[in-house]
Parts: C-alpha cells; sequence; structure tokens
C-alpha cells in the first residue's frame, strides 16, 4: 500500500516539474504564412514596345556586331542593349508605362531569332517601379512569339507567367518596330 502511495506521489511531482519547466526546447511552431503572402493574383497587361535603330536618339544600341560574313542575313552573333519606351497605345507618343531594359542577341543561323533578357520597368500609377523579368526566344519574323515571366519585384514578387509578342509595325529599312506585349502573370 506505501509503495503503491510512493509511485503516485512520484508521477504526481514528475507531472507537475516538467510542467513547470515549459515548452521542450527540441520544438518549435513555425508560422503558416512567415512572409505574410497575401493570396496569389493573376494579372494581364498588355502595352506596346518600341524598339527604335535609327535617328538622333536611338532606344536599340548594337554593342556587339555580327561575328562574321557567312550569316548577315540572319545577323548571327549581334548583341543590341535596349531602353525601349512600353506604351499604352502602339503611337510612340501616347502614355508611357514604363521601359524595357536590357539586351537581345541574334542566336540563329537558320532565321531572324533573339534571345531576349530584359525587365521591364513599370512606372505608372501603383506599379511604379516594379518589375518583370523576361527570358526566352523570340523569332521575330513569325506572327506570334512567346516567352517566359522568370519573375518580378515590388508589386510582382514571384511573378511567374509568359508574354506574347505580335509585330505591330516594322520598319525594314531601319530595323525599327513596335511589338504588341501581351502579358500573364501570377504573383503575391
Ligand atoms: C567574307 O569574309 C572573308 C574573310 O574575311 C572574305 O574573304 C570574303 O570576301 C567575305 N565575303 C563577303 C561576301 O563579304
Ligand atoms: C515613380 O517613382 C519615382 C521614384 O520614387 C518618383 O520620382 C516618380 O514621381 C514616381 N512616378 C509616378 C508617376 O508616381
Ligand atoms: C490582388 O487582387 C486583389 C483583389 O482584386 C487586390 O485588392 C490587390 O490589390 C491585388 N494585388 C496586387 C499586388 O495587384
Ligand atoms: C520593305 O517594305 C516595303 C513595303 O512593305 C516593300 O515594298 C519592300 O520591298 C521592302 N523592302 C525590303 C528590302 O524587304
Amino acid at each position: 500500500m506505501a509503495k503503491i502511495f510512493i509511485t503516485l506521489l512520484l508521477t504526481v511531482f514528475s507531472q507537475t516539474f516538467l510542467a513547470a519547466v515549459g515548452d521542450p526546447t527540441f520544438l518549435k511552431s513555425i508560422k503558416l504564412n512567415p512572409m505574410n503572402l497575401k493570396t496569389e493574383n493573376l494579372s494581364h497587361f498588355r502595352f506596346y514596345w518600341h524598339d527604335i535603330l535609327s535617328g538622333s536618339n536611338p532606344t536599340a544600341v548594337t554593342v556587339v556586331p555580327p561575328t562574321n560574313n557567312i550569316t548577315t542575313t540572319t545577323a548571327f552573333g549581334q548583341i543590341n542593349m535596349i531602353d525601349d519606351p512600353l506604351t499604352e497605345k502602339p503611337e510612340a507618343g501616347s502614355k508611357l508605362l514604363g521601359r524595357a531594359q536590357g539586351f537581345y542577341g541574334l542566336i540563329s543561323q537558320e532565321e531572324v531569332a533573339l534571345l531576349m533578357a530584359m525587365n521591364f520597368v513599370f512606372s505608372t500609377g501603383k506599379y511604379n517601379g516594379s518589375t518583370l523579368t523576361v527570358l526566352g526566344r523570340n523569332p521575330v519574323f513569325q506572327k506570334a512569339r512567346e516567352m517566359p515571366v522568370i519573375g518580378g519585384s515590388g508589386l510582382f514578387r514571384f511573378a511567374r507567367g509568359y508574354v506574347q509578342a505580335s509585330t505591330y509595325s516594322f520598319d525594314n529599312k531601319t530595323g525599327s518596330a513596335v511589338v504588341e506585349y501581351s502579358v500573364h502573370v501570377l504573383h503575391f
């Protein structure tokens, strides 16, 4: 009888003692949403990209010329640096929404195709200062081209999506072009 009593006493004591020690250090609860991400949004944008190669204020400049004269029809090897205006309408004077800054290189010996690496830097409204990054292949003389959106900043954190590009106008003397961009992007 005494033995049972002592065992009971020890059990009660050890449980009280453990409770007093508090939460064990090997266990910690983690917030489900540590970065306080809100719901994911799907956004769609449409704007016009102006690549101006001639005149006194070109927005695209060749920084590396084509490497040889065998593939001049596709300008294979050429690299252009760009700071192209993005506007609401196709006309050059229409509302400026931001700029496309980056570069494109001519990557094909069979057709005119670009590797594009550019950031859309928005400068309007709540998107001012936010960016989207596009990296992809652009066979410019095909009617519809698609390139991935691989990231973003500001309001476009965690962005992923795609752009569809189609040429609105092309000047075959200067190489300047206006291209319509339709952008679908998921972001938080
Ligand atoms: C291409 O380059 C080679 C070597 O520089 C030269 O001999 C040749 O004449 C060039 N061809 C053309 C069509 O310019
Ligand atoms: C965008 O942000 C820049 C820098 O913060 C500021 O100078 C500019 O006035 C802003 N533009 C608009 C349209 O809000
Ligand atoms: C996401 O969508 C909600 C609801 O339409 C909106 O209130 C919020 O501003 C959007 N967030 C961004 C970053 O656009
Ligand atoms: C340039 O475009 C004009 C009008 O579309 C066309 O008549 C001309 O043949 C083209 N020139 C070249 C070199 O492709």
